[in-house]
């Protein structure tokens, strides 16, 4: 166990205030998020912000985090502490993990390079989504050594699923992260207000633009006939008759933990482990695709009662907070996903904004871990939250 030294974030603030500097940028998220959508066109502000229909379950995320406190326990000698965990063989500074995230080059021109390397400063892992604007290989490469894990679209043809799997290991990454929520788009009224999907403008297609399975298809290499390349990409994006048989598939096709992101149900997740998956992510997408959807947190025991002695169990969707955090923790996830938060760093301040948002998360969460109680994350339980 070693001193945590991200609490230490806050005291290197204070001390440049000694010598009259204040931060040039936003610290509180209500501010970091007001600055992002400010920074932002209607179309990209609208991807970001959104959410399915009535945005009713992107709201109850987030309440549901609100209706759970923390019991902050006293006089444990918290001096000496650690946020450290592996995950699925990952090692991990903290259970805080980037959420994938499509077409971050809507957001800044660097997208998921900056992000990728933003996380890499701040020692957290990035997960690479199918939909980046620049190439896995591209984005693996801009983490450096950072470890970093690849989120599959599953796409219609095995031929290609194989392929974008296989370069995925090959690539490094450390895990393989299916998505199950988003066969079909959600009904989103923001982008359709603005009529914008930037996928068909060509942004977002970079890993099927640049593999050799998807470029055997085209009448011509998408260099060109870019139109051609955008229509093939359109059907095949997402293949939504893939059933819980198939997973046997991509288990032959990888060696990598394999994560199934978008489970809400004990049902669900009693069927992944029976599939034989190692990890799950209890998640709605950010309330992006099922409008009415429970929040992540309220499905988070169930999930945790089903599998969590056999499974990894992670949640993403409306965390904002350390103490968020915290709480799903608590609540037996192995560790969480940031999603919003970053990108909104990016959006304001590139890899900079990135690096400073989760520097800021760690900062804020290994405070609310000491201040709760408590020295390492196996040390957070169901007794850490009340109602
Ligand atoms: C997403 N999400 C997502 N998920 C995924 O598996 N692949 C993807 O390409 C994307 N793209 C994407 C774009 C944008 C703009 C957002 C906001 C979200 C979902 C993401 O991984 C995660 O589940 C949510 O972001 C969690 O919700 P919050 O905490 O961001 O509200």
């Amino acid at each position: 166990m070693s001193d945590s030294p991200f609490a230490n974030y806050q005291y290197e603030i204070y001390l440049q205030g000694m010598a009259g500097v204040k931060p040039d940028h936003p610290v509180s998220w209500a501010d970091l998020e007001a600055a992002a959508h400010d920074a932002l066109e209607p179309g990209p502000r609208g991807y970001l912000f959104g959410g399915a229909c009535t945005e009713d379950t992107m709201r109850e995320n987030l309440a549901a985090f609100r209706r759970h406190r923390l019991v902050p326990r006293m006089l444990h000698d918290v001096e000496t502490r650690t946020t450290a965990r592996t995950v699925l063989g990952t090692e991990m500074p903290a259970p805080i993990m980037l959420a994938p995230v499509g077409v971050q080059s809507i957001l800044h021109p660097e997208g998921e390079l900056a992000s990728a390397r933003g996380a890499a400063t701040a020692g957290l892992v990035y997960t690479a989504s199918t939909a980046s604007s620049f190439t896995m290989e591209e984005i693996a490469e801009a983490g450096g050594d950072a470890d970093q894990w690849f989120q599959l679209y599953w796409p219609r043809g095995e031929e290609l699923a194989a392929s974008l799997v296989k370069r995925a290991e090959a690539a490094g990454y450390k895990a393989i992260v299916v998505t199950l929520d988003t066969w079909l788009l959600g009904w989103r009224p923001r982008d359709l207000q603005e009529a914008y999907l930037p996928f068909l403008q060509g942004i977002g297609i970079a890993n099927y633009l640049s593999d050799p399975v998807f470029r055997s298809t085209l009448p011509a290499p998408p260099e060109e006939d870019m139109g051609a390349a955008i229509g093939q990409f359109v059907g095949v994006f997402s293949n939504p008759a893939v059933t819980w048989e198939d997973l046997a598939f991509l288990r032959e096709q990888t060696s990598l933990p394999i994560v199934l992101k978008g489970i809400l149900s004990g049902a669900d997740a009693e069927r992944a482990r029976e599939a034989g998956v190692d990890g799950l992510i209890v998640s709605n997408h950010g309330g992006r695709q099922v409008d009415g959807a429970i929040a992540t947190l309220d499905a988070l025991p169930e999930v945790v009662e089903a599998v969590g002695d056999d499974l990894a169990v992670l949640l993403d969707s409306g965390i904002r907070s350390g103490s968020d955090a915290l709480k799903a923790i608590a609540l037996g996830a192995d560790a969480v996903m940031l999603g919003r938060p970053y990108l909104w760093g990016l959006a304001t301040d590139g890899e900079a904004g990135v690096a400073r948002t989760l520097r800021s998360f760690l900062a804020d969460f290994d405070l609310a871990m000491a201040l709760s109680g408590h020295r390492t994350i196996d040390e957070v339980g169901p007794a850490a939250v009340g109602q």
